[in-house]
């Protein structure tokens, strides 16, 4: 009854965090592509290529829904791979979807047509292939009008996350901060559209202040996940071991997964 977490590296662990406090008795079988991140500097071609080869591998683990962890690969590739990739009996779940609905105050699966919310301001902080993609502003028009949303494309900061070096980190938040604030001085939101950006959370809201509201995904996942398996208890799939794989070093990428979850965390060669 495994379900798999896919990121491109370590920041769908936030994600992986979250729906294992909710849910501590289901197997989750987590997949980093550490070898090939960052996706959000990659084409769409390349991100479909990668996300699908992935999601292949978490099948093997008896996985038959995969949740992408990742925004960059739920903008680029998961509609594709809906479309036109995914066999019968198995399910790709994206990231996008509960953000927005929690924005745009919705229960999870209300398809009524877009409505005036109160947030009339959104700062949205992604890779620079989830902005290109504008996933999130086409997401965001089915469900409510009248939001302006300012991107900022926060380039080098899953470099600086995935090298462990969080003083270039949070310098890049800052900077990147700075630049969307010359364009939008006053968001009444944030969103974190990147999950790898929760690790830096508290140096966000830092740089934005404490009035806005700044929104990361893994909770807002996470209870997705739980509603959703609870009406779909068959896409908890065959597997039955919890494990950690990774395409890059798995010690090193064990070790600054610890140092930033400040928990061990021990990955397997995928
Ligand atoms: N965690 C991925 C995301 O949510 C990072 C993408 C990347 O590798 O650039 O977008």
């Amino acid at each position: 009854m495994a379900v798999g977490v896919f990121d491109s590296g370590l920041g769908g662990l936030t994600v992986h965090q979250a729906i294992a406090a909710r849910m501590p008795g289901l197997p989750l079988v987590y997949l980093g592509d550490n070898a090939n991140a960052p996706y959000g500097t990659r084409t769409p071609d390349d991100i479909f290529r990668l996300t699908c080869a992935a999601t292949e591998r978490l099948w093997e683990e008896g996985c038959d829904l995969v949740i992408l962890a990742c925004n960059t690969a739920s903008a680029a590739a998961l509609r594709r791979m809906q479309e036109s990739w995914l066999p019968e009996g198995k399910r790709v779940l994206g990231v996008f979807v509960p953000l927005i609905e929690a924005l745009t105050e919705r229960q999870w699966g209300d398809n009524s047509p877009p409505r005036e919310v109160a947030v009339k301001h959104v700062a949205l902080f992604a890779t620079p292939a989830t902005v290109a993609s504008r996933a999130f502003q086409r997401e965001l028009a089915f469900r409510a009008i009248g939001v302006d949303v300012e991107a900022q494309p926060c380039g080098g900061l899953v470099d600086a996350i995935e090298d462990g070096d969080e003083i270039l980190a949070e310098a890049l938040v800052r900077s990147h901060v700075e630049a969307l604030k010359r364009r939008m001085p006053h968001p009444q939101a944030a969103v974190l559209g990147c999950t790898h950006y929760p690790l830096m959370a508290r140096v966000f809201q830092d740089a934005l202040g404490k009035d806005v509201k700044v929104f990361s995904q893994a909770d807002l996942v996470a209870a997705s996940l739980q509603d959703y398996l609870a009406r779909r208890p068959a896409f908890r799939g065959p597997g039955e071991q919890s494990l950690f794989l990774t395409s890059g070093d798995p010690v090193r990428v064990g070790s600054k997964a610890t140092q930033f979850l400040r928990a061990p965390i021990t990955f397997e060669a995928a």
